[in-house]
Formats: structure tokens, C-alpha cells, sequence
């Protein structure tokens, strides 16, 4: 499977930090540490860590430090979790309840604001001010996409333009910092720099493309995240945001108050809508085209099997759904 193929490129290094995630995951306060260990020990499919693994070893790096700023990047991202179960509210995250639903908002806030912390510890060990730089810049812009996407719930007016702003912030900024700071790591010259920080915003874009069909269209236990979750916030997402400029006057009103109201009552009605009106399809087509794009950045890149990988994972991100 193609997936797999990605990961044993890497798979010896790969082990070593989730070995490392877990060493630094230790607490004095027994708290965090159970709850740190929880989300992390929970699985997650690990994608930013091998694209800091893949993009730093794909332009040339040859030491060991990239497994360090590989878990400092999935701390980074597990930090976003648990901070937006409690922002939406959720109570399935990789397959198991949330910290949230488990333990209650003002723990999971704090491990939050802790794996922060300790992402931060770990990339000053670092010692590189440019990786500092991009690492701290992408921290600050998620925490506003996530604003700016909690502005933007119940509105139906959000634009397309809108959308993908939210999601360039929120998720592709992420993807984005991870692939250019392992660029940093390995001293790529700036075609390459440039070459793979472009590559990670575009992955993360297709990612987050696929992740908002998979919200309407995907299999919760699959997913280990429940179906119908943006809807009953009132997310608009690219899927509603196309229904409702494609359907007949009356499904749009009807998508509109959905959105206003949030909830699941409406859920039957708005997939059928976002099948028939094509929603879905055009998503995934969008998707396909920032993958694509994605694609293009690696001809920079001389030949190598984590080059290959690369290429690899473009095709992985948009096949979750068909
Ligand atoms: C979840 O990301 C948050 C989004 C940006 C959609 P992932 O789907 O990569 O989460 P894990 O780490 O594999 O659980
Ligand atoms: C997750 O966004 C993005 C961040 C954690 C910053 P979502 O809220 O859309 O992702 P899921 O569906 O909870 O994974
Ligand atoms: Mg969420
Ligand atoms: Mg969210």
C-alpha cells in the first residue's frame, strides 16, 4: 500500500521519534503527563513528523537533529487538538473520547498551553534563529485561523476566498513550516527553501480540502472523528459554501438556516444536497488541483527515494476519499 511505502522510507528514524515524543513528554505533575501521553499515545497518523523527516533528508541533511524538530512539530499539532476539541466541542478524536470529554475543558487547555511549552523548549535546543522564526510565525497565524474560523460560526455568507484563508491558517500553515523548516535544517539553497515550503502549504491545503469532504462523506470509525461534526457546529465549509451557490433557492435557504442554527437535524437533507448539487465533487477537485500543485514545487529537488516519498504523499492525501 502506497501509504506504508511513504513511511518506510523513513521507518527507522520514524520509530526514533516517537520514541522521542514519548521521553519528552514527561511532567512533574502527573496530570499533564496523563493526558499529554493520552492524545499522543492515541496514534494520529503522524504526517507533519514525516514530511519534517522526508523534506529535511530530501534536500541532503544527513545528522540527526530532524527527529528532534519532528517532535517538536507534532507537538506543536497535538497542542491544536486538544485546544480545538474544546473549541468544537468534539468528543471523538483519533478513534477514543477526547481529553475533553475525559477530562473537562480547563485540563485539556492547560496540557494545551503545555505541549506548547515544551515545543518550545525543544526548539531553542535547536539552536537555529530561521527555524525559531518559521515555527513561532506558523504558532501565532494557526491560533488566529482558529479565531477567525470561530468568527465565522453560524455565518452562511463566508466566501470562498474566506474559506480558504481559514484553512491556509488553521491547517496548511503547519504542513507549510514543517516542510520549510526542514528545507532550514538541511541548508537547502533557496530554490529548494522555497521549493518545499511551497510543497508543505499546498499539501496542507488538498489535506484539509479532503478533510472537510470527509466530514460529510467519510466513515467515523475510519476517520476516529464523527461524521456530520462541522455541520453541527454551523462550519461552513467548501462543501456547503458550493451547495449553496448551486442548488435551487429553496435548498439554499434551508442550507442557510442549517448553518445558523447548527445541530443535526438537517443532516439527511444537506448530504443529499452536497451529492446532487456536486459539492462534494468540486472539493475533491480542488483538492486534486493543490496536490497537484504541490506536485510541481518537488521538480526542484534532486532524485531520491524521500523526493519519491514526497511525490507519493500527494497522491496519499487526496485518495482517502474516491
Ligand atoms: C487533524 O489532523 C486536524 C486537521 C488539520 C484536519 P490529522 O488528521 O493529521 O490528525 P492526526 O494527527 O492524524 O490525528
Ligand atoms: C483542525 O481543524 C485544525 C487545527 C487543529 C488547528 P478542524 O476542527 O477542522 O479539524 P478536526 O475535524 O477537529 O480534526
Ligand atoms: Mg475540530
Ligand atoms: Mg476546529
Amino acid at each position: 500500500m502506497t501509504a506504508q511505502r511513504i513511511y518506510d522510507t523513513v521507518a527507522n528514524d520514524f520509530s526514533r521519534v516517537n520514541d522521542l515524543i514519548i521521553q519528552r513528554l514527561s511532567s512533574d505533575v502527573p496530570l499533564v503527563e496523563k493526558i499529554a501521553q493520552y492524545i499522543i499515545e492515541s496514534g494520529g497518523k503522524r504526517l507533519r513528523p514525516l514530511l519534517v523527516l522526508l523534506s529535511s533528508r530530501a534536500a541532503g541533511y544527513t545528522k540527526n537533529e530532524h527527529l528532534k524538530l519532528a517532535a517538536v512539530i507534532e507537538f506543536l499539532h497535538t497542542a491544536t487538538l486538544l485546544h480545538d476539541d474544546v473549541v468544537d466541542t468534539s468528543d471523538l478524536r483519533r478513534g477514543r473520547s477526547t481529553a475533553n470529554a475525559k477530562w473537562g475543558n480547563a485540563p485539556s487547555v492547560l496540557v494545551g498551553d503545555f505541549l506548547y511549552a515544551r515545543a518550545f523548549e525543544m526548539m531553542v535546543e535547536l539552536r537555529s534563529l530561521p527555524i525559531m522564526d518559521v515555527l513561532s510565525h506558523a504558532t501565532a497565524v494557526i491560533a488566529q485561523g482558529e479565531v477567525m474560523q470561530l468568527m465565522n460560526v453560524k455565518n452562511p455568507d463566508i466566501t470562498e476566498d474566506q474559506y480558504m484563508t481559514v484553512i491556509h491558517n488553521k491547517t496548511a500553515k503547519l504542513f507549510e513550516a514543517a516542510a520549510h523548516s526542514g528545507a532550514l535544517l538541511a541548508n537547502a539553497d533557496d530554490a529548494q527553501e522555497q521549493a518545499l515550503k511551497n510543497y508543505g502549504k499546498h499539501l496542507g491545503l488538498a489535506f484539509q480540502l479532503v478533510d472537510d469532504v470527509l466530514d460529510y462523506r467519510g466513515d467515523a470509525e475510519a476517520m476516529g472523528k464523527n461524521v456530520g461534526d462541522d455541520l453541527a457546529e454551523g462550519k461552513a465549509t467548501l462543501p456547503l459554501i458550493h451547495a449553496m451557490a448551486h442548488s435551487s433557492e429553496e435548498d439554499c435557504l434551508l442550507i442557510r438556516h442549517a448553518i445558523r442554527k447548527g445541530g443535526l437535524d438537517d443532516l439527511p437533507h444537506i448530504l443529499r444536497l452536497v451529492e446532487t448539487t456536486g459539492a462534494l465533487e468540486y472539493t475533491m477537485k480542488r483538492a486534486r488541483e493543490e496536490a497537484a500543485e504541490a506536485l510541481g514545487n518537488l521538480k526542484a529537488l534532486p532524485a531520491s527515494p524521500h523526493k519519491e516519498a514526497l511525490e507519493l504523499l500527494t497522491e496519499v492525501a487526496v485518495a482517502r476519499v474516491s
